[in-house]
């Protein structure tokens, strides 16, 4: 397996990759935004996505994106194939994302929204904590990345305050203090079951 940095010779797997997040998405039903092919070839001309390749077949992939003039970055759309899930894949993907928005963005905030327990354990134990909405980027141009997802009017709704999706963020500046370096997975399962029903009720009202 290689996990190399995008550039435009990688134009060739945009297609698989906006296909499987689709897919996925049908699969989960909830949490993931689409995206076109435009929008992964422009991740992977500027270098500012990992790529994981089994020789030359698609394994996984995930993206920088830069808010708010570098005062943030996001890691997007991590996605594995289902082929090759199970085997410790995100994670490689995962840390080699974060180490390169360390290394182009050395001083920025990282951070990331999702619904999936298995990213918010990965985030946890690379040194992101969980946060409001409000101490994410306050750039709309984010938010708008959102409106292919299906609870965006959830979103809406609170006016950006909270969703189905936890905030997570890494401070480059934070003092590290000693803590266990496992995330409360009950804890955050029942959170999300709490606001599934809070929001989903709702909506069907
Ligand atoms: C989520 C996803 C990226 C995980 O990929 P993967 O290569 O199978 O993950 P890994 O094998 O590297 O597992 C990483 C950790 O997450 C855990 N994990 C993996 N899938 C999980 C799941 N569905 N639920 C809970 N934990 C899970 C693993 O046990 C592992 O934790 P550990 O180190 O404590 O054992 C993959 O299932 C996927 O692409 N799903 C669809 C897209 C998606 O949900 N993307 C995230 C959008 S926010």
């Amino acid at each position: 397996m290689k996990i190399v940095i995008a550039n435009e010779s990688y134009f060739k797997y945009s297609q698989i990759i906006c296909d499987t997040i689709e897919e996925s998405a049908k699969v989960r039903g909830t949490g993931i935004a689409k995206r076109t092919t435009e929008y992964i070839e422009k991740r992977l001309k500027n270098g500012n996505a990992i790529l994981a390749l089994d020789g030359d077949k698609f394994a996984g992939f995930c993206y920088i994106e830069v808010w708010g003039h570098e005062k943030f970055v996001a890691n997007s759309g991590l996605i594995v194939h289902p082929d090759y899930r199970g085997q410790g894949l995100a994670k490689q993907i995962k840390k080699a994302v974060f180490e390169l928005s360390r290394k182009k963005f050395p001083d920025a905030k990282i951070f990331g929204i999702t619904t999936g327990l298995a990213v918010m354990k990965m985030n946890y134990e690379l040194g992101y904590k969980p946060v409001t909405f409000s101490e994410l980027t306050d750039d709309p141009e984010f938010w708008k990345g959102c409106q292919t997802c299906k609870n965006f009017d959830i979103l809406t709704r609170t006016e950006t305050k909270m969703c189905l999706c936890t905030g997570m963020l890494y401070d480059p500046h934070a003092k590290k203090k000693v803590e266990d370096s496992n995330l409360n997975t009950k804890a955050f399962t029942r959170l999300k079951s709490i606001k599934e029903q809070l929001f989903l009720k709702k909506k069907e009202k």
